[in-house]
């Protein structure tokens, strides 16, 4: 009769145990949430509570993006902002090199990850300086196992770095560009999901989410089709080669900008191809000067201000235009309450075009990303594209098999806002959206993040950088010194 008991709880726990693994089988693609900085209800549960309180995080950036992992065992949670134009992950920033106080207790409360706690950890031989747009981190390389925050997804012995010294940086970075052999010569944390089976294919899916919404979704091998509209679109990636730096990032040709103004009349800027890349961690849009000065003129700015901001009218934020980015296929239309920024602080409310002017460098920041869903494909060298709505939430897999060409989102199409004023209305929309202000993290560190060079380091050593990245050109330190010095007159701003 024992013997009989156990054996039908064998069967239970052998059916039950092959189902379980089936169903991990199945499901090879692991969902983080992406946090605004300004999420209070996220931030104020983590770390140092007394710091939290008391840093006032929703004065901050309405445009950095962070997702959480647990590193080290036991797990030690830490927030590192999400970023797609870099390639490598890191933890630590040194928080007293900050300015502000704010700055300093939001740094701190990120969360910090102390190697000697962790009976996972190993040192591994190997330095690096990081440098970013503005600031850099110097960094030594470690190993130890990361889970995915929220999930049972782990990764086992997986390198990054842990800062020594920062300058400018308010938080770890995860790097999510395209890593072993093309920009370093380990494996990156995306190479890692894919060796290490949490997910089929080096592919993940990006939904910033907008600024009302304050929390957006990363899938990695995943999609989740309740956040756009249409069918995703496949752009090739261009190679790094035919690409304006040389640097393999996630560069796209766009075919076309235009606005569609309240009044509905259409106007093209440009009408040829035009190489840009999607960077998660630029805050803000960079298009060549004669493009960006059209732009803005037709926001009603004539000019620049001494940051080289364009400042606009804040009423722009209620009517219903769109800005729209055309590529191959598909059509993004960012609506201008996505693309013009609102900084408050104590006294009032200006509010800036999303854009600035760059020669240089061309790429597509937050301001232009919240509004589109991406999938980058590293297994395909392709961006799959689509308008972002958000209607819900269906998750799929991305297998090797799939075609992203038949994947279809839930939603319909965003319903433009409907205006009572035209465009000479001047009521302050101050109230109306979530506040932001343009600290170091959206103005610096971010910015910063997406315009990060692979192959100028300084200290690398021997198996840690890539072989085959270019050093970086002046004409993009340029741009890099003058996001730092916007950034830095947007702090002393603030501060005073
Ligand atoms: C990277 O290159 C090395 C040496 O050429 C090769 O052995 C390895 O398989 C490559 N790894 C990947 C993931 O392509
Ligand atoms: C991008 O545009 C350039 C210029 O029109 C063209 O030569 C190139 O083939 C395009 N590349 C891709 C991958 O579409
Ligand atoms: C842009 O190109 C298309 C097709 O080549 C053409 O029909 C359209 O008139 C052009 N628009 C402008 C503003 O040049
Ligand atoms: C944050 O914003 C609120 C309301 O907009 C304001 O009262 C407060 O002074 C601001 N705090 C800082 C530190 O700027």
């Amino acid at each position: 009769m024992a013997a009989r008991l156990f054996l039908l709880l064998d069967l239970i726990i052998g059916a039950y145990c092959q189902v379980s693994t089936i169903e991990r089988r199945n499901s090879r693609y692991v969902k983080l949430p992406v946090v605004h900085s300004t999420n209070k209800d996220v931030f104020s549960d983590f770390g140092d509570k007394r710091a939290i309180t008391t840093v006032p995080l929703a004065n901050r950036s309405d445009v950095a993006y962070y997702a959480s992992l647990d590193i080290g065992t036991p797990p030690q949670q830490v927030f590192v902002q999400l970023d797609t134009g870099s390639f490598e992950l890191w933890v630590n920033p040194d928080c007293s090199d900050l300015a502000g106080s704010a700055d300093v207790r939001f740094c701190q409360a990120v969360g910090h990850y102390d190697s000697s706690s962790s009976s996972t950890a190993t040192q591994l031989a190997g330095s690096k300086t990081l440098r970013y747009g503005i600031g850099t981190a110097k960094i030594q390389y470690f190993s130890d196992d990361i889970g995915l925050t929220g999930t049972d997804a782990k990764l086992k012995g997986v390198q990054f770095g842990v800062a020594t010294e920062t300058d400018d940086e308010f938080a770890g970075i995860l790097g999510i560009g395209h890593g072993i052999n093309v920009t370093t010569r380990y494996k990156n944390f995306v190479d890692e999901l894919a060796d290490q089976g949490v997910t089929d294919t080096k592919a993940f899916s990006l939904a910033l989410g907008g600024k009302e919404e304050q929390e957006g979704v990363i899938i990695f091998g995943g999609i989740d089709t309740g956040k756009f509209t249409g069918t995703l679109k496949t752009l090739p990636i261009l190679p790094a080669a035919e690409s304006p730096d040389g640097v393999p990032r996630y560069w796209v040709n766009m075919s076309s900008l235009s606005l569609t103004p309240p009044s509905g009349a259409k106007k093209d800027y440009v009408n040829e191809t035009m190489a840009v890349f999607l960077d998660s961690g630029a805050t803000l849009t960079l298009l060549p000067t004669d493009l960006a000065n059209s732009i803005a003129a037709d926001f009603g700015a004539e000019a620049t201000d001494a940051n080289g901001l364009y400042p606009v009218d804040c009423s722009l934020n209620d009517l219903p235009g769109t800005l729209d980015f055309a590529f191959d296929g598909v059509t993004i239309k960012v609506p201008y309450n996505e693309v013009v920024r609102e900084v408050r602080n104590a006294f009032f409310t200006q509010c800036y075009l999303g854009i600035m002017a760059s020669d240089d460098f061309v790429l597509l920041g937050d301001t232009m990303l919240r509004s589109a869903y991406a999938v980058f494909d590293q297994t395909n060298n392709a961006i799959h594209m689509a308008q972002y709505v958000n209607c819900g939430t269906n998750e799929i897999e991305i297998t090797k098999e799939t075609d992203m060409s038949t994947i279809k989102g839930d939603c319909d199409a965003p319903t433009s806002k409907t205006s009572s004023t035209e465009s000479t209305s001047s009521s302050s929309s101050s109230s109306s959206s979530p506040s932001s202000s343009p600290s170091k993290t959206s103005g610096g560190n971010t910015a910063a993040t997406g315009i990060s060079t692979p192959g100028a380091s300084t200290t690398a050593q021997a198996g840690d950088s890539a072989a085959t990245t270019p050093d970086s050109s002046s004409s993009r330190r340029r741009v890099e010194w003058c996001l730092g010095l916007v950034a830095v007159a947007f702090w002393a701003a603030i501060v005073i």
